[in-house]
């Protein structure tokens, strides 16, 4: 027996000349996949397989450009997948039949998770599944940058350069691997995850952001986009870099405050600001800093393949356990 009743079974009798036949009407479990930015397909394969495998149905809305499209989407879907999608108020109102969110990635930042509890609505993310992705597209962004944006002109090197990860958490962990295997002196930062965490993986512990930003050549940011770190980034911290400091961000776009950062780097002409999240202020960025500043069109770190099947089919999965087992192990609105 399903944790949730969703299969409302009234046996109805037809009679024909032969015999008479019990049919039965099942109304399916809707599962909607709501991503803006879609995953790959081999992804969606694999997340159909899983939903159609339980006996639910999947719908996908994919693409989509009005927020109208995704409250039209919601109506009778019982369960959705989403990626940066942004789950609020209005669209958990519109889903009338809503029991599970489960945001594809790590970062849950656009799920309203006090209107999901309101809505009885259990909220879940998927961790560590794309974090692979990310941690090498940090990586990625890291080479490019020293080389100067492949402009011809000669770079540095990553070996031996002082590498600062701001937040120790899944995708933290893979940057220090990659980045051991380039060479780099790994430190980390992060006020919730002991020292021995560190140490065992190779990387110095320091105990403040202060510390960190004034230690590293290269900063890394992974911490998650809340109350308390919204704008954190900030002049202050960003200036304790040593001469020639790169901040990469492949974190959240409302982390920095970027009005400071702008300043910071108009006095400091050797500071360069890579990101995975385009800015407010992009434009003024890109005006500015012609050669210290790049910034990905789309948020790219978790769009892989690999990412896109491990998370979409884990929020799958995670999905169907609720259903039948209610299993809340990913919940995030507890
Ligand atoms: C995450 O929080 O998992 C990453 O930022 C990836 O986000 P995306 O699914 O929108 O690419």
């Amino acid at each position: 027996m399903p944790y949730f009743s969703f299969h409302h079974s009234e046996p109805t009798r037809k009679k024909t000349t032969q015999a008479v036949f019990y049919t039965t009407l099942v109304k399916k479990m809707k599962v909607l996949v709501a991503t803006e930015k879609p995953f790959a397909k081999v992804a969606v394969d694999g997340i159909r397989e899983v939903v159609e495998g339980a006996g639910y149905e999947l719908a996908l809305l994919e693409k989509y450009t009005e927020k109208q499209q995704l409250l039209e989407a919601v109506a009778d879907a019982d369960a959705l997948i989403i990626r940066s999608d942004k789950v609020d108020a209005e669209v958990l109102d519109a889903a009338k039949q809503l029991k599970i969110v489960v945001r594809a990635g790590a970062g849950y930042d656009n799920i309203d998770l006090a209107a999901a509890t309101a809505h009885k609505v259990v909220a879940m993310n998927t961790p560590g599944q794309n974090s692979n992705a990310v941690a090498e597209l940090a990586l990625g962004l890291m080479v490019y940058a020293v080389r100067n944006f492949y402009n011809g002109t000669s770079g540095t090197e990553l070996l031996g350069k002082k590498l600062g990860i701001h937040a120790f958490g899944n995708v933290g962990r893979n940057v220090a691997r990659i980045a051991k295997g380039f060479g780099m002196e790994v430190y980390a930062y992060d006020a919730y995850c002991p020292d021995e965490a560190m140490t065992a993986a190779g990387v110095t512990p320091v105990h403040s952001a202060e510390e960190l930003y004034s230690t590293c050549n290269i900063v890394s940011l992974h911490i998650p986009a809340t109350a308390e770190t919204k704008e954190s980034i900030n002049h202050d911290l960003v200036g304790r870099m040593p001469k020639g400091g790169i901040l990469v961000n492949t974190a959240r776009k409302e982390v920095i405050n970027e009005e400071e950062l702008i300043a910071l780097m108009q006095e400091r002409t050797d500071l360069k600001y890579i990101t995975d999240i385009m800015p407010v202020a992009d434009a003024k960025f890109r005006t500015l800093f012609e050669n210290r500043y790049f910034a990905t069109p789309k948020k790219m770190g978790a769009q892989t393949a690999e990412a896109n099947i491990n998370a979409g089919i884990a929020a799958a999965k995670q999905i169907v356990d609720f259903i039948e087992n209610g299993n809340t192990r990913f919940q995030v609105n507890k």
